[in-house]
């Protein structure tokens, strides 16, 4: 069943284009993570979701009904991004505010603070103003407020900014969890490391259109490549293996083996062995996330001003010189 739907989604604000035509789909249980640069308009998407933003065109559904929908705001949590909560407030005052605005009850909300603030690791501050917390525990207690009201989606936005290394495990180990509990969770967040390691599926936005969507596993396939490396001054066999029809790339001192569609490497080592060479490096080749990230951005226009030195040679300067 899919929890969030969009399609075709447009919103311009006066001339700034900042979705332009979106569909992406999530379905129930999955962490879900959007990527891309400063200004791509995911936070765009995530306040149209949520009913603070208006679409200006095509479709945006939470839970089967149109986006912004009151009902369906009390199943839905939010961890803003820059959020600031009044510091007067303590962080169990805090919770006790918006447990109200959620409707909890009042023995619900005495119990359950305590123990949300504990699950975020800020209970012995509970009693401290928010003026006193630090940046990370500011973001500890987002998030505890984000999921008070047990949420069927809770929409994050850079939930781990700020917070250390230990504490940044701790909330990935938390999104777990509710996942596992039968959670939907989506997160915007420019730590592409910590992406690959929580989320089901990405979607990469790129200046308001959807670049890619898939599962990280389908966004960093690197369709088949080996590097391979044989003992020294053993020469490889290059002719014979492209003969079965692997492509055969120098790569330094090692080669690179690109396997057709549906081989595996081991003829190419069947080969090696005849030969009586010896393998002294066989490694499958894997893009990171931030690679495959890096890699698409890079050919196009960021959504803020381009870096100065990256400018690309005019058309019809010399080239640098080649040395033979
Ligand atoms: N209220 C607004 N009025 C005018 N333009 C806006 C408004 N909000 C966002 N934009 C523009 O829409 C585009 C998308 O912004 P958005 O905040 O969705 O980006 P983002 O992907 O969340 O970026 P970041 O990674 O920096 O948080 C940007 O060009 C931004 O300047
Ligand atoms: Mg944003």
């Amino acid at each position: 069943m899919s929890v969030i739907e969009t399609h075709q989604l447009r919103k311009d604000y006066g001339r700034v284009q900042a979705l332009k035509g979106v569909s992406i789909r999530v379905d129930k249980g999955e962490i879900f993570g959007l990527l891309g640069q400063n200004g791509a308009g995911k936070t765009t998407l995530i306040k149209i979701l949520l009913g603070i933003v208006h679409k200006t065109d095509g479709d945006a559904d939470l839970l089967g009904r149109p986006a912004g929908t009151v009902g369906v705001r009390q199943k839905v949590g939010y961890l803003p991004e820059d959020h600031r909560f009044p510091e007067y407030h303590t962080g169990a005052s805090l919770m006790n505010f918006y447990g109200q605005l959620y409707g909890l009850p009042r023995d619900e909300r005495r119990r359950k603070i305590p123990e949300m603030l504990e699950v975020v690791g800020i209970k012995s501050r509970m009693d401290y103003r928010i003026r006193t917390y630090s940046k990370g525990m500011k973001q500890r207690l987002g998030i505890a407020q984000a999921m008070f009201h047990d949420p069927a989606v809770i929409f994050m936005d850079e939930p781990t900014d700020g917070v250390d290394p230990v504490g940044r495990r701790e909330i990935r180990d938390l999104m777990q969890r509710l996942k596992d509990r039968g959670k939907t969770i989506f997160l915007n967040s420019h730590l592409l490391g910590e992406v690959e390691q929580v989320c089901d599926r990405v979607a990469i936005l790129q200046q308001g259109d959807l670049a890619r969507q898939g599962t990280v596993a389908e966004l960093t396939r690197q369709a088949g490549r080996f590097v391979i490396g044989l003992a020294p001054g053993q020469e490889f066999p290059a002719a014979e293996v492209a003969r079965l029809g692997y492509a055969v790339e120098p790569a330094g001192p090692l080669v690179e083996v690109v396997l057709p569609d549906g081989q595996g490497i081991d003829p190419v080592l069947g080969v090696l062995h005849a030969r009586g060479l010896n393998l002294r490096h066989l490694v499958e080749k894997k893009q990171s996330l931030e690679d495959v990230f890096v890699a698409m951005v890079d050919s196009a226009d960021p959504g803020t001003d381009r870096r100065p030195g990256r400018r690309p040679r005019e058309v019809g300067a010399p080239a640098a010189p080649r040395r033979r």
